[in-house]
């Protein structure tokens, strides 16, 4: 394989990994949200798009043996680290949880610019479009919290100031 190829299936295999943390961050997140039925929805509707993306990553690393024994290799390793992930929020509140999701998909775009243009160097364009398709969703993901990171805000410390449930 040239230098290139290399990076590429790193990249991917990093990438695949990533989208497991995020569907283990976003399951723990949306089992401890109540008072915020906006966003749960929100993740929940993402948690979707994220579970066949990791799916859409997965079928491309398969493409190759090399990628497909990366494949084995992460899935063993992320099992133990996607279980500390989700203790790792637990303990977050929702203002938290919403800044850690934000900051997460900010990684994911810029992920997958990498990817897009790693993709086009090698012709790959399979590849290419998997990335813009789930690129999309990373954005429309980061826009909508974007949107309302503030109103998830001042919800908790009016709810807070009530003495309401605010936390989750
Ligand atoms: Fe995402």
């Amino acid at each position: 394989m040239t230098h290139s190829a290399d990076h590429f299936l790193d990249w991917l295999r990093d990438a695949h990994a990533m989208e497991l943390q995020a569907i283990s961050l976003l399951r723990s997140q949306i089992g401890r949200i109540e008072s915020y039925p906006d966003l749960k929805a929100r993740l929940q509707r993402h948690l979707a798009e994220t579970e066949a993306q990791e799916q859409a990553l997965k079928a491309l690393l398969d493409r190759t043996p090399q990628g497909s024994s990366m494949l084995k290799d992460i899935t063993s390793r992320l099992t133990a680290a996607a279980q500390g992930v989700g203790t790792l929020f637990s303990a977050a509140e929702v203002v938290k949880a919403s800044m850690t999701a934000y900051t997460f998909e900010h990684t994911e775009i810029a992920t997958y610019r990498v990817l897009i243009a790693a993709a086009d160097e090698l012709g790959d364009q399979e590849a290419r479009q998997v990335f813009e398709q789930i690129i999309t969703e990373e954005i429309a993901m980061a826009d909508w919290l974007e949107a309302h990171i503030d109103t998830v805000t001042r919800l908790y410390l009016m709810r807070d100031e009530r003495d309401l449930q605010a936390r989750r």
